[in-house]
């Protein structure tokens, strides 16, 4: 059973630190929206999928101290009934909750997608019950539907490879990026359990090491073949080893199909391009961003110098030398062979089927 980068524990969401990884586990409690906002923006939570499910949480801890006061004695027909509405109150408090966590990190769209479902969630509430439960709920339904989401992009990518394929991939998208199971790391998974997965090159991703600390970590307890390589090794294996395919992740797909995710993904894919590699992404429609035309639009946090210069506690650069850090990049769509959805595979033209997603229907 791997482990779970959050939980939902009946009060408080409790969060996997995952900056301690592998080495360490450790987690801290969640009470407020602050403080799911702080680990977010920490990145001891990441992964645009978990950082969602965790930002739905954190709306539900938004209105638990009032809770209670939003139940009113009401009559229906001489019946008297416990009515349940959002008051004034709750509804600031569940506004100033969504723009703080939407402020958490930037490019993720999983983030700004959950926070939005579970105000109009709230919003829209007109049954009995109590506000903080039925939030508790809802955020409960967003992470199952997205474990749901990963099995389905499991399947439909395993499809997509051949037997005993070597598979790059980038970043960590998996179990710990998500509410289980991994988007890219699900295809991974589903595939090496049919034989698919001969290999995995898993690229280390600096500077936050996220595909040698997690991806590296998840392969290991699953005892998926891998082998851990730096970032500037791609080209080398590309020409010298037979991968067959790249699969990563994705932090916002635009209605081109323009991808942002982990920085260094649009190298990669250049590089799968050169050498004739089939280049996949994989991609819950949570991550998906119709309200934008193309990539341009995309914002790209800006994250801290220090996490540049510093490896751990020690200083690599000299001491006055800033550094440029930008967490993510955009791969445009052109490089892109196939997104891979709990829907099905969508392949180009994206503008066109993108948008007939919603309305797709077939079973993996
Ligand atoms: O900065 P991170 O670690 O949150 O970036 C994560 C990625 O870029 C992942 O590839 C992406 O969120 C997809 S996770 C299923």
């Amino acid at each position: 059973m791997p482990v779970l980068p959050f939980k939902w524990e009946s009060s408080f969401l409790e969060v996997l630190d995952q900056r301690l990884l592998p080495g360490t586990i450790k987690t801290i409690r969640c009470h407020s929206p602050a403080d799911v906002a702080q680990v977010i923006r920490d990145m001891a939570v990441r992964g645009a999928p978990a950082i969602g499910c965790c930002a739905a949480y954190g709306m539900a801890l938004a209105i638990k101290k009032n809770s209670k006061s939003q139940a009113l004695n009401s009559k229906h027909k001489g019946i008297p009934y416990l009515e349940f509405r959002i008051s004034s109150l709750e509804l600031r408090q569940l506004t100033a909750a969504a723009h703080l966590l939407k402020a958490a990190r930037p490019t993720a769209v999983n983030l700004a997608w959950a926070v939005d479902k579970m105000m109009n969630f709230a919003s829209d509430l007109s049954t009995g019950g109590n506000l903080f439960r039925a939030m508790v709920d809802e955020a409960k339904r967003i992470e199952s539907q997205d474990v749901h989401a990963n099995r389905a992009i499991g399947k439909w990518g395993a499809s997509l490879l051949k037997k005993n394929s070597i598979v790059l991939t980038h970043c960590n998208a998996g179990a710990l990026a998500t509410a289980g199971y991994g988007t890219a790391l699900g295809v991974i998974r589903e595939g090496h359990s049919k034989g698919k997965i001969k290999k995995v090159f898993v690229d280390e991703t600096r500077p936050y090491l996220q595909g040698a600390r997690l991806t590296a970590w998840e392969l290991d307890q699953e005892h998926i073949p891998h082998e851990l390589i730096t970032d500037n090794m791609a080209a080398h294996f590309m020409k010298t080893e037979k991968v067959a395919a790249v699969i990563v992740g994705c932090d916002r797909v635009a209605a081109n199909g323009d991808t942002a995710n982990k920085i260094g993904t649009y190298g990669v894919a250049v590089l799968a391009r050169y050498h004739g590699i089939p280049f996949y992404v994989a991609m819950p429609v949570s991550t998906l961003d119709l309200t934008i035309n193309s990539g341009a639009e995309i914002p790209i946090e800006d994250r801290s110098s220090d996490e540049v210069v510093m490896v751990g506690k020690m200083r690599i650069a000299p001491l006055h030398t800033r550094a440029r850090h930008p967490a993510f990049d955009v791969t445009p769509a052109s490089l892109i062979t196939a997104i891979i959805t709990e829907h099905g595979v969508v392949k180009p033209p994206y503008t066109k089927n993108l948008r007939k997603l919603k309305w797709t229907t077939q079973k993996p």
